[in-house]
């Protein structure tokens, strides 16, 4: 990847759902002294009932998805403030905006990273660092691949699905025009304003229903 891109590159291992881990990496990214942007990326879904999920996945996801991601803010910060410049990425979910019923903590998880990026970049006005909660929709990676999914890529229009690249694309233009909310593709962002309708959000959950049989 060095002689590829031609940059410097290091690699820091972690387990984020262990905590000790996530503070070994805190330590490490707060001494990288020209950290340009930081991108929380990490995730996961485990599609189920709240109750018949095991409690320390669901632990394990708050883990990843909300606690590493404050604390690798907040590792970064400080360093990005006193050079006047950064950038911080998200990557939360169009489920943050569906209170979705199988994916309670993990819809719960992509709205607590949207509302801490809104409130983050307010708090860090003037100071040349931008913050960016990134939702994608549905979005072709391994993401699919995990128990519980299988059926989505053969059940859910590929009209429906993006590609990872172009996520990045629209994430990255988004970032330069100072946009918190990222919400990429034309069609993602129609769901979501469909959702935000009270009409909207009962025939989302119609369908969700239907596509739960
Ligand atoms: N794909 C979609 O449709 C979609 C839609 C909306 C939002 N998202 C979000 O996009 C982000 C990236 O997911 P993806 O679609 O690229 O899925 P993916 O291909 O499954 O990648 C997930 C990444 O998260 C890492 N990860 C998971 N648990 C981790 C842990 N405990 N510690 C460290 N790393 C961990 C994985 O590392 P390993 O490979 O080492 O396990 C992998 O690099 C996630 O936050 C996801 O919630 C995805």
């Amino acid at each position: 990847m060095q002689r590829k891109f031609n940059v410097n590159a290091q690699v820091f291992p972690a387990d984020l759902s262990d905590p000790t881990q996530v503070k070994r990496l805190e330590t490490q990214v707060a001494e990288i002294g020209d950290l340009e942007i930081l991108i929380n990326n990490a995730g996961f879904g485990v599609p189920g009932k709240f109750v018949e999920i095991q409690a320390e996945r669901n632990a394990e996801m708050i883990q990843v998805h909300i606690l590493a991601t404050v604390r690798l803010c907040r590792a970064a910060l400080p360093g990005m403030i006193s050079r006047g410049r950064g950038s911080i990425i998200n990557v939360s979910s169009i489920a943050a905006f569906m209170a979705t019923p199988r994916n309670a903590t993990y819809s719960a998880t992509k709205a607590y990273l949207n509302v801490f990026s809104e409130a983050l970049q307010d708090e860090l006005k003037g100071t040349g660092i931008r913050v960016q909660a990134l939702c994608p929709g549905l979005t072709h990676t391994e993401f699919h691949d995990h128990p519980g999914y299988e059926d989505y890529k053969r059940r859910i229009p590929e009209f429906f699905w993006m590609q990872a690249e172009d996520v990045v694309r629209e994430s990255l233009d988004a970032l330069k025009k100072g946009r918190v909310i990222c919400i990429p593709g034309f069609k993602n962002r129609l769901i979501v304003a469909i959702i935000r309708n009270w009409l909207g959000a009962l025939a989302a959950k119609a369908l969700a229903a239907r596509l739960r049989q």
